[in-house]
């Protein structure tokens, strides 16, 4: 079995995330941290130990870490996107988890887990990056014990949250370029464009609420979000942008990746958040880190394997 552990801002994609992470096969999820992002910290936290509940999973070790950014304050949340509990105003719905938040806060919880682990962690980051910034800054220990990063983020042509910026890098910039460009850890970047690319539409949500009551769980959660896709992609469906970066986490190669190295504007114009990758063929060789960037796939392979997984 692969272990995993994801870093989560739950969030309706994220709660597509973490069941396809629990429904995976041979995959281990030894661990969730939250993260504030979608919607405050606490309301994360408790989305993802219902999610979990919802899934069976009330072994797997829950910790909330950073309830705002590393450096500059930010109070922008996407409630007007994943509902102001951000699960579409259906979390209530979901069961209570037996087992609640670890005694630790999701720094210690990720030191613990990666340096007990027999072999090295995959570990997927799909809400801001400021729980992860701040492991691989007070642990480098650790860094070994981290197979690779699989991060959702960044938006190489056209941001959703600004023209320039995706939502999670917009969130924390300072911690996204502290993982992406300023350390050494293996990443695997999973950027909107391709995200996007992977919308799944409403016969594909049909068929999961229609495969049992986990699958019509999910669904029963995309109310509030599948309006917001209706408007931005102009049809039915929604993007499950967290779902993608599992699905490649658990499926490695899935996702076509191309290395190169990326910058992040930290700045406070206009590109805040932006994500810029150096995608010149015949750039002259430098001593910037490359990211393995996932440029494309086989987007209908893409879309069954998440159904056939989801709707176990
Ligand atoms: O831009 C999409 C990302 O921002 C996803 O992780 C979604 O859950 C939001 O956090
Ligand atoms: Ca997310």
């Amino acid at each position: 079995m692969s272990p995993l552990i994801i870093d989560t801002d739950p969030g309706v994609d994220d709660a597509f995330a973490l069941a396809l992470a629990c429904a995976a096969p041979g995959v281990d999820l030894i661990g969730v941290t939250t993260v504030f992002g979608n919607v405050g910290l606490a309301t994360t936290t408790r989305n993802a130990l219902r999610v979990l509940a919802l899934c069976g999973r009330d072994d797997v070790p829950v910790a909330a870490g950073a309830e705002r950014p590393l450096v500059h304050p930010h109070q922008h949340r996407a409630r007007h996107v994943h509902g102001t509990d951000g699960l579409s105003g259906r979390s209530g719905t979901l069961p209570e988890r037996a087992t609640g938040v670890a005694g630790v806060d999701a720094v210690s919880l990720l030191v613990s887990l990666l340096e007990s682990a027999p072999s090295p962690v995959t570990v997927v980051a799909i809400g801001p990056l400021t729980n992860i910034a701040l492991l691989l800054a007070a642990h480098p220990a650790v860094h070994g014990k981290i197979a690779r990063l699989v991060v959702m983020g960044g938006a190489l042509a056209g941001g959703n949250v600004t023209a320039a910026a995706e939502f999670n890098i917009w969130s924390d910039p300072e911690a996204a370029r502290r993982v992406l460009v300023e350390e050494s850890v293996p990443v695997t970047l999973v950027p909107m464009d391709l995200t996007t690319r992977c919308a799944v539409d409403g016969p594909w949500l049909d068929s999961l609420a229609a495969a049992g009551p986990r699958g019509a769980a999910l669904v029963s959660l995309t109310a509030a979000y599948r309006e917001h896709y209706a408007r931005s992609l102009g049809r039915d469906g929604m993007v499950i942008h967290d779902a993608v970066a599992v699905a490649e986490a658990v499926k490695p190669g899935l996702l076509h990746t191309t290395a190169m190295p990326v910058d992040v504007d930290c700045g406070f114009g206009p590109g805040r958040g932006g994500v810029i990758a150096d995608r010149r063929p015949a750039r002259q060789p430098d001593d910037r880190r490359e990211v393995d960037v996932a440029l494309s796939a086989d987007l209908d392979q893409v879309r069954a394997f998440l159904l056939s997984h989801l709707a176990d």
